[in-house]
């Protein structure tokens, strides 16, 4: 529930503009569409939630909920895929098949950042779990921040450092356990 909230506060308030409406008109059948690709994937393997919430969360955690993590190395672009703290991410595939049933209905439309942030919410909700509203309208980066993948949350730093960095982006020690949650649980 902590999770919950805090995903919900974090990836929402900071986007006073963002509305729950955005794709109303342009893409109807949105949640459906993420919500069927994301049970299929837990369907064949029951960590592909967890893996989701966690690209939601390093996604957020760079540069803000943009899309960033998604970029792959270009002129210009250092990806963050490479970066420390995203050298055990999985699931990148799992995404990439929900953005092309997206596509296929709806295409040029809706955003990777936002995409994510459904997508985070629909591995709860699909699961039995409680929810919360995804407010959508964010753009998708095109610069990416290895720094900041280096840097992000790591499971064998020290308490200290973790809620300094948590604090920077206006999160408290409740919202660092939900978010880290259980490692192995996310990786296997
Ligand atoms: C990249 O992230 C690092 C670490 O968070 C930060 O210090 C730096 O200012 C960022 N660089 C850019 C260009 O935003
Ligand atoms: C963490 O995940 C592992 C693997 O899925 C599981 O065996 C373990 O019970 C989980 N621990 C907690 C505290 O949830």
């Amino acid at each position: 529930m902590a999770l919950l909230f805090f995903l919900a506060l974090l990836f929402g308030a900071s986007y006073a503009q963002l509305t729950e409406t955005f794709y109303d008109q342009t893409c109807p059948r949105l949640p459906n569409i993420v919500r069927q690709e994301v049970k299929r994937a837990i369907e064949t393997d029951i960590r592909a939630g967890a893996k989701l919430i966690r690209f939601h969360f390093h996604d957020c955690f760079v540069q803000g909920c943009d899309g960033s993590v998604l970029l792959e190395d270009a002129p210009g672009i250092d990806s963050e895929l490479n970066g420390l703290g995203n050298l055990g991410i999985q699931g990148l595939e799992i995404v990439d098949a929900i953005k092309a049933a997206v596509e296929s209905e709806c295409p040029g439309v809706v955003s990777c950042a936002d995409v994510l942030a459904l997508a985070a919410k629909q591995s709860v909700d699909v699961q039995g779990g409680p929810s919360w509203r995804v407010l959508f309208g964010r753009r998708d980066s095109r610069t990416a921040n290895r720094t900041g993948a280096d840097e992000l949350p790591s499971p064998f730093e020290t308490l200290e450092p973790l809620k300094q960095k948590f604090e920077a982006l206006g999160l408290d020690s409740t919202d660092l356990v939900a978010l880290s949650g259980n490692f192995s649980g996310a990786l296997g």
